[in-house]
């Protein structure tokens, strides 16, 4: 593997361990909307927009995403042109796990949820004017077909985030007999707590 390439996977693990932390904060304060006071969430969430840190860190999210989506494409397509005789010939298994050459899939497919969720909540917040933030958040899930699109968004998510957090520890140098196996068993517990709490939020508003 040539050193840019090599660069290129350390760069994706480090922005990609960064964006698993995002998460962890983002699903807290989300769970706040499952407190029977709307004020707290509103309070959180005024709170993140307005807070300085906060402000600057989410230039710092935004540059995240983008080296890791970038980096995830250059790295499948340079993939990809190396191995000119496709998988069918060429025994899948051998080569990589479906895991590993799923993950530009579920990516991308996390990316179009991420559009459609930046112009749901961001957008309306930031520049159309809404103020309660509860409300817009908690109503959304009345609708059936929003709900559906999320929470298949979020098991997605689920699946990238369970090969991507071993995978992030792998790419950075950590292979070891005995500690490989427990970063795996964390990456699926973060995973399923993530997908199963995103899930639950958007079902929970969906039925009450
Ligand atoms: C039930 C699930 C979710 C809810 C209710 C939710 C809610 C929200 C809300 C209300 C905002 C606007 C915050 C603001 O601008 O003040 C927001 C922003 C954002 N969300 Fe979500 N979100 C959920 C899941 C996700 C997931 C799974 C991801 C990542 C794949 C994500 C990524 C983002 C990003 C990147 C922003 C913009 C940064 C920010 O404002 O903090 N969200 N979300």
């Amino acid at each position: 593997m040539s050193l840019t390439s090599l660069a290129r996977k350390f760069f994706m693990a480090l922005t990609g361990l960064f964006l698993i932390t995002f998460l962890i904060v983002h699903l807290t304060v989300n769970l706040l909307t499952l407190c029977s006071d709307p004020e707290l969430f509103n309070a959180a969430s005024h709170f993140m927009a307005t807070n300085l840190l906060i402000q600057i860190m989410q230039y710092v999210l935004a540059l995240g995403f983008v080296i890791h989506i970038g980096m995830g494409v250059v790295l499948t397509l340079q993939n990809n042109s190396a191995r000119p005789v496709k998988y069918a010939v060429n025994k899948p298994g051998e080569n990589s796990s479906l895991a590993s050459r799923s993950m530009i899939y579920t990516g991308l497919l996390v990316l179009l949820f991420l559009c459609i969720h930046l112009y749901n909540y961001f957008y309306k917040m930031k520049f159309v004017g809404v103020h309660d933030d509860y409300s817009l958040v908690v109503n959304s899930f009345k609708d059936p077909l929003f709900t559906l699109v999320y929470v298949v968004a979020f098991i997605l998510l689920g699946i990238h985030l369970n090969h991507g957090f071993q995978s992030a520890f792998q790419s950075l140098g950590a292979n070891h007999r005995v500690y490989t196996p427990w970063i795996k068993k964390i990456g699926v517990i973060y995973s399923v707590i993530m997908a199963a709490g995103f899930c639950l939020i958007a079902i929970y508003h969906f039925i009450f």
